[in-house]
């Protein structure tokens, strides 16, 4: 069991949505809702609205959405146990003695905590001792110091499958809290083994100073380069960057934001100690809203080659929804800013960070780079790909000062580049309606976009369909008995779907138990939101249910001209026997 419901409802109650939202930002009436400038991206319009009836907020600008609880966890970056004691004190409740599964979660942390805190200790004095003789001459032979070993904890991993494990178990610490903790592995018969062997060790640590998690990287033969705790109840690869318990104290005035722990030591080696890096994925909103928190502006520093680019070009676009403004780094010569410190020296780096270009100038100028000027071809291609550029920058000041730019280069009219850049967008919009939030930008329905699923027939019935059940619990037997979640043609939705059912089953459907169940990445959860307070999706009775129903059912049903020109015989003769089973079975929905 959770904390007890009846103590969030009340909490949620006693805090209601518009007077936290606006302790915060200034918050107007709007008819029933109310409307702010979002405190999550930076804008000038009020694209935030909060919705009375639900008790939940949605940005039209950058698609955050949520609950009280989760506004809270958000603005102050706390987990959402710390969201609800901070409500709690609010309202002047008491946060009832925690049984069950939040209790757990907070001592089973409190233990992973320590467990790294002792391997770290463990891993450092390995380090330092005989056997970590040839871990020492490979940090030598990368040119870090002692200084910068004992900054970083930096650690050595024993060639062993039980060192760890061993010393651990000794000190009292049972099998399955390693294995929570992710220093030891279940072994396949019995017994659990070291998960880090004859590795240098990299300790994550976290803005409070606590070791949350280990990178280890292998110093020679077979096997990956790196290998990363897996997430415990005391980690997120996807919320956590590496060093950043020491950057936030930076006096730089902006972050660098490298792509690997050794360009960060390297780099805080050399004096910038407000490098950061990920943590073997790329750059999530998480992360880039725990950026926004300590600075305003961020130089990505990541690796020359095209991966490293195209990842930089993605990390710019996450930043978009937070106020922090980015620039890139271009780096000539080396690989990446540990290469290039080693071979060209510090000093020579920081001109780089100085030369550093605002992201649209950078990414325009690389564009810029493809094309031969002096032809008309080059000219149209360079626009056309330049406004393809453009249009995916969510603001629109920036985009509209990025497009004068280029018409002033290109000798135009400006309105000519604006509607080029417009254009696409607007058709996009038109052939989506109620579609055009930034949450449906993701990759994923980038890609529903250029794909064949966009069954607009379908997609609204789903979208019924799940405002529907959200908004009448008592469906839930209806919809279970007459619903299968296949029937969904958009993979979100039907994710959303069975997350809505599984939550139900427990209980306990709210906003925020389906945004935090961990089920849901940002963006779908901000898209249920949407979805359930949007005025254009309507509230529809039982039968009408039935109805949207049959349409999917009937999509389901349904193959393609194409698809079936594509089968064969077998597949085609079990088709058509399917068909006429549904006839005589009789589907009565
Ligand atoms: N990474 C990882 N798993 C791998 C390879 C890389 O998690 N198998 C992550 C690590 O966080 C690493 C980062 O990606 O620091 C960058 O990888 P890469 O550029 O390959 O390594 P470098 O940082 O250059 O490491 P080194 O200089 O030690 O070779
Ligand atoms: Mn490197």
């Amino acid at each position: 069991m959770a904390l007890p419901e009846g103590f969030i409802a009340e909490l949620k109650s006693r805090n209601s949505i518009a007077d936290v939202i606006g302790s915060y930002v200034p918050i107007k009436k709007m008819g029933r809702n109310l409307k702010c400038k979002c405190p999550f991206h930076n804008e000038t319009d009020a694209s935030l609205v909060v919705y009375t009836d639900s008790q939940s907020f949605y940005c039209f600008g950058c698609g955050v959405a949520g609950d009280v609880i989760s506004f809270v966890r958000k603005i102050e970056n706390l987990n959402y146990i710390e969201a609800v004691h901070k409500l709690a004190e609010r309202a002047n409740l008491e946060v009832p003695e925690q049984d069950g599964r939040y209790a757990q979660a907070g001592q089973d942390r409190k233990r992973v905590i320590e467990i790294n805190k002792v391997a770290a200790r463990f891993f450092y004095d390995c380090l330092l001792s005989d056997e970590g003789k040839g871990a020492r001459d490979y940090l030598k032979g990368r040119k870090l110091s002692a200084k910068t070993i004992t900054r970083f904890g930096l650690g050595y991993a024993p060639d062993s499958w039980d060192r760890l494990t061993n010393f651990l178990l000794q000190k009292g610490y049972t099998e399955n809290e390693l294995t929570m903790a992710a220093v030891a592995v279940k072994g396949r018969q019995k017994g659990v083994y070291d998960q880090f062997r004859a590795r240098i060790i990299f300790p994550i640590i976290n803005v409070r100073g606590e070791v949350i998690g280990f990178g280890g990287r292998i110093m020679e033969g077979k096997g990956p380069k790196y290998l990363n705790s897996a997430d415990t109840p005391a980690f997120k690869k996807s919320r956590n960057l590496f060093a950043m318990n020491i950057a936030k104290s930076s006096r730089q005035k902006r972050l660098i934001l490298a792509e690997g722990y050794m360009d960060v030591i390297a780099l805080h080696q050399a004096d910038f100690d407000n490098a950061v890096a990920t943590l073997g994925t790329a750059l999530t909103s998480e992360q880039a809203y725990l950026i926004s928190n300590y600075t305003e502006e961020v130089v990505i520093s990541y690796d020359s080659d095209s991966p490293g680019q195209a990842a930089a070009r993605r990390a710019a676009s996450v930043f978009e929804k937070t106020p922090v403004q980015v620039r890139i780094l271009e780096m000539i010569g080396a690989k990446d800013p540990d290469e290039y410190i080693v071979k060209y020296s510090a000093e020579r780096y920081a001109i780089l960070v100085e030369n550093s270009a605002a992201a649209p100038e950078y990414f325009l100028g690389k564009i810029r780079g493809n094309y031969v000027l002096e032809t008309p071809e080059g000219q149209v291609g360079y626009l056309r790909e330049a406004a393809g550029y453009l249009r995916t920058i969510t603001d629109a000041g920036v985009r509209e000062i990025y497009a004068a730019r280029l018409a002033q280069e290109l000798s135009l009219e400006k309105d000519t580049v604006v509607a080029q850049v417009r254009g696409r967008e607007q058709g996009k919009k038109a052939a989506r309606p109620g579609q055009n939030t930034p949450s449906t930008q993701s990759g994923a329905d980038r890609r529903e976009d250029a794909g064949p699923i966009t069954d607009q027939k379908a997609r609204k019935a789903e979208e019924i369909l799940i405002a529907t059940l959200y908004r009448n619990p008592d469906y839930q037997s209806l919809y279970e008995k007459k619903l299968p979640p296949e029937y969904f043609v958009h993979q979100t939705n039907q994710k959303l779907y069975i997350t809505m059912l599984e939550q139900m089953r427990e209980g306990r459907l709210d906003i925020s138990t389906v945004t935090d169940s961990g089920k849901l990445t940002e963006e779908e959860a901000a898209r249920l939101i949407y979805m359930i307070n949007s005025a254009k999706i309507p509230n529809v009775t039982q039968a009408e249910v039935l109805e949207y129903i049959n349409v999917l059912q009937e999509r389901k049903n349904k193959k393609s001209a194409n698809e079936i020109k594509e089968m064969d015989k077998d597949d085609l003769q079990a088709y058509i026997e399917s068909l006429s089973s549904k006839k005589t079975g009789g589907s009565n929905v």
